[in-house]
């Protein structure tokens, strides 16, 4: 029998909705907010305010793109968290009201284990390649990143995780150091392509947990050679925009390579896959596909509409936990940090 699943998302600053029937995608809806870009990275507060705009509308597109109505869906799937809670909490309403509504069930999902299962979307005209159980999924988005491992769509075991920034706020804060616009990561992505990665050297980090990641080191030591270079050269950052891009991203992608590597060494696992907004970044795919095929890996790169924040990996998550009975009753509250899901 297909199971049709509505899937929200508003954990950050996408209102997003999604419909699939079973893992076929049949919509994917997503509203950004502009309204952050001028104050350099997401206020709480605005985001709130707009996905309570957003999420009807967007809700509405989304089941008439997908050519049904709210009748026809067996089950809502929204994020309950990570995220801002302020956010979280308009789309865990607005599904617990459409549930009630119209005696749908819920099911909730965790954020991280959404972006790890995008990977399991099909498009209506062709399969996507899924990797196999186990694997390896390198997470890497604006507020986490981890080395998850994935023994089935609900089992994983995070492995490794950054015990301070995460990778996109590492692109994020150095980019707001260059003058550039929130996000800063997609821009350092195409500024990077035209310069030279090996110009400027930044601080790695020695980090104790065998997999751990840090960024912290790396942001402070960009800092400091923009403070020292910018006093003797006022326009050394537009002079140079190009090579600083080059060389951080280049430092980034060995950060993760580096813990990515020496995990799937120790797992033993060659299906490796990555996810988040930061999997959307050409010098990491490329750096992942070139590791890859010296280890033997199968590598999964998710498309590229499926890196950032949408409904489509909150659904198919929503999917297979309402495969296997996992539903949420009404007085489900969301849930701000990953340590309290
Ligand atoms: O997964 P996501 O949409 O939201 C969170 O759950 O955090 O990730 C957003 C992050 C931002 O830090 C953004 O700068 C980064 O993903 N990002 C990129 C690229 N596209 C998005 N970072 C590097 N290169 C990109 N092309
Ligand atoms: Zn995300």
């Amino acid at each position: 029998m297909d199971i049709t699943i509505l899937g929200i998302e508003s954990s950050c600053d996408d209102t997003s909705a999604a419909v699939l029937r079973n893992t076929t995608l049949l919509s994917n809806v997503i509203a950004s907010q502009a309204v952050h870009q001028k104050y350099g990275g997401v206020i709480p507060e605005l985001a709130s305010r707009a996905h309570q705009q957003n999420i009807i509308p967007v809700v509405d597109t989304a089941l008439k793109e997908a050519g049904i109505t709210i009748d026809k869906v067996d089950a809502i799937a929204f994020t309950r968290g990570p995220g801002l809670l302020g956010s979280l909490l308009v789309g865990v309403s607005f599904a617990k009201g459409l549930s009630i509504a119209n005696n749908i069930p819920l099911v909730e999902v965790n954020h991280l284990q959404g972006h790890i299962l995008s990977h399991f979307v099909d498009m209506p005209d062709r399969e996507l390649p899924h990797p196999d159980f186990p694997f390896l999924c390198l997470l890497v988005s604006g507020g986490h990143t981890q080395i998850v491992r994935v023994d089935s769509p609900n089992k994983m075991e995070i492995i490794g995780t950054t015990i301070d920034d995460a990778a996109g706020e590492a692109f994020d804060k150095c980019a707001k150091v260059m003058g550039l616009p929130y996000p800063g990561g997609p821009i350092i992505d195409r500024l990077a392509k035209e310069g030279n990665a090996k110009a400027f050297k930044f601080a790695k980090p020695h980090v104790e947990g065998e997999f751990d990641y840090s960024f912290s080191g790396l942001k402070t030591s960009f800092l400091y050679t923009l403070r020292d270079a910018v006093k003797e050269n006022p326009n050394f950052v537009e002079e140079n925009k190009a090579d600083l891009c080059a060389s951080l991203q280049n430092t980034i992608i060995e950060i993760l390579l580096d813990k990515l590597i020496k995990a799937s060494k120790s797992t033993g696992i060659k299906d490796i896959a990555i996810a988040g907004g930061v999997s959307a970044n050409s010098g990491l795919r490329n750096a992942i596909m070139e590791a890859g095929k010296r280890r033997g890996w199968r590598t999964f790169l998710p498309e590229l509409k499926f890196t950032t924040d949408n409904a489509a990996m909150i659904a198919v998550a929503g999917y297979y936990r309402y495969m296997t009975g996992e539903l949420s009753s009404l007085d489900v509250s969301p849930v701000a940090r990953i340590q309290d899901l």
